[in-house]
């Protein structure tokens, strides 16, 4: 049996990854799932997040999903290990669930110059240590300097990223990270909401510092996957298709996808437990 792949976020920034891997993966099909109802995680516990997750992973194992991508970093960060190594035994033996940390990681050892390079994400994320953890691990010279941004995620939520007082909170942030490293040359964008404030960000960032935006490395490490994976990639249909499902109100929902995506959709709305 063949099924979408599934894209699971807390909310609309998984969009930033889907956009990115349907450049890439334009045959295939793809079921986004936003947890919108239960957004931000970035402050939430652990065994919320995994609640949570397990319960939208499930749903798209039952829906035909073969392989889940977490495009959230604070689950990738908080609870996909755990999924991967006890649930998933347990649910659905021979399906997948990969990140977008490891990905992102992975990039980053021939992108510095100066061997300094900034994370930026939400408090789960970041006080995780994760992105610490799997650098040093790849890359054990490089030295790494988080940032947690609270409120971020929240406003691209709103739909309020472009409104001027985001400056505040953005400015903020930046000013405290390149305190913290001057030397950074790198800043990666640990959240998946985070590309949507793209331009206000470089606003703030002096020349000789690039962003490192996830979508083209998670879309470039998928396409790999499949291909290192014949026996995943057989169970994907391909067929060109989007489905949508939101726990928040559909109407939103599809008012904030057409802003996002630029596209219209259709969404169907379910419930997490
Ligand atoms: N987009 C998510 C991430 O990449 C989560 C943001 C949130 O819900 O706090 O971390």
């Amino acid at each position: 049996m063949k099924g979408f792949i599934g894209i699971f976020d807390s909310g609309y920034g998984g969009f930033t990854i889907l956009e990115k891997v349907r450049d890439h993966l334009s045959k295939y099909d793809f079921l986004y799932f936003g947890d919108n109802a239960n957004t931000p995680y970035g402050p939430r516990s652990s065994e919320t997040i995994h609640k949570f997750t397990l319960q939208a992973v499930k749903i798209l194992f039952d829906k035909g999903c073969y392989l889940v991508i977490l495009a959230c970093n604070t689950a990738s960060a908080k609870v996909l290990q755990t999924i991967q190594q006890n649930d998933l035994p347990n649910i659905a033996p021979g399906k997948k669930v990969l990140g977008v940390i490891r990905p992102t990681v992975e990039a980053i050892g021939s992108l510095t110059h100066t061997r300094h390079i900034g994370v930026l994400g939400t408090e789960g994320t970041i006080y995780s240590g994760f992105y610490s953890i799997e650098i040093r691990k790849l890359f054990p010279d490089i030295i790494v300097t988080e940032e947690a941004c609270p409120a971020w995620a929240s406003l691209v939520e709103k739909g309020e990223h472009n409104q001027a007082y985001v400056d505040h909170f953005i400015k903020k942030h930046i000013k405290s990270i390149l305190n913290k490293d001057p030397l950074i040359d790198i800043i990666i964008l640990g959240c998946t909401h985070y590309p949507l404030l793209e331009t206000k960000i470089k606003k703030y960032l002096p020349n000789s510092v690039s962003i490192l935006s996830q979508g083209n490395y998670v879309a470039k490490s998928l396409v790999n996957y499949l291909y290192r994976h014949p026996e995943i990639d057989m169970h994907c249909s391909k067929n060109g298709i989007e489905c949508f499902y939101t726990t928040e109100s559909k109407n939103k929902f599809i008012s904030m996808a057409n802003i996002f995506l630029k596209k219209k959709i259709n969404a169907t709305q379910l419930n997490l437990i």
